[in-house]
């Protein structure tokens, strides 16, 4: 397909998931949270006792994977062979298991296509850290969001408060600069941005201001 697709890439906490959702609200365009494919992949792998050095296992998994997203209104659903996982995938363990499945390269090659098949009209917002590089390098606006690592620690707190989580704030933040070096030191597809993004630092700005820059941005290029 060649629909118009618009990629947000960066650090976790950055605020990619929120943006994104919204730029695709307000587009009437889809959306595709990568990093939940990557965490789905981990939560099977547990469920089915693969171990996170066996490759190809994992590999197996990332491409058997049997799920579905519902969207509901403003959120989504996540089935994973049938079972709602919606806030089970967003604990901080999944994610740092997420994290080290996706540093094998075949677990990312099985999850390319899927990827690749969310883009369909009207077009859509792929959240991620290798959509501009990898999995669809010829889109039409490449973003890169950063904030610092403290205000993403901060962030990642509320959210998770929000979802009825609980976790300290100084342990957030080492696990958050413990998964950035991991997904920047990774030799396949490292958080990077791609040689034509154009970077972000949303430390200081809010969520609507974001949402503003990027939706003048992607009508400067349409
Ligand atoms: O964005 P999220 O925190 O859900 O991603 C979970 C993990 O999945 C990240 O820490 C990263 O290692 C991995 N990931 C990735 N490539 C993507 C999206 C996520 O490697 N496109």
């Amino acid at each position: 397909d060649t629909a118009a697709v618009l990629t947000l890439d960066g650090p976790g906490g950055a605020g990619k998931g929120t943006i994104s959702r919204l730029i695709a609200a307000r587009l009437g365009w889809h959306l595709l949270d990568s990093g939940a494919l990557y965490r789905l992949t981990a939560l099977a792998a547990q469920r089915h006792g693969v171990a996170l050095d066996d490759e190809p296992a994992l590999a197996r998994q990332a491409a058997g994977l049997d799920v579905v997203f519902l969207a509901e209104g403003e959120s989504t659903r996540v089935l994973l062979e049938g079972d709602d996982v919606t806030r089970e995938i967003r604990t901080e363990q999944v994610g740092d298991t997420a994290s080290q499945v996706a540093s094998l390269p075949a677990v990312r090659q099985a999850l390319l296509q899927r990827q690749r098949d969310f883009r369909r009209s009207p077009g859509l917002v792929a959240d991620g850290r290798d959509m501009g590089t990898v999995v669809f390098p010829d889109a039409e606006l490449k973003v890169f969001l950063t904030a610092s690592p403290e205000e993403r620690a901060r962030r990642r707190h509320l959210q998770l408060q929000e979802a009825g989580l609980d976790a300290s704030l100084s342990s957030l933040l080492k696990e958050i600069q413990a998964r950035d070096a991991r997904d920047m030191q990774r030799s396949v597809a490292p958080l990077v941005p791609a040689h034509d993004a154009i970077e972000l630092d949303t430390t200081s700005l809010n969520i609507p201001e974001v949402v503003e820059r990027l939706t003048e941005w992607l009508a400067e290029r349409g």
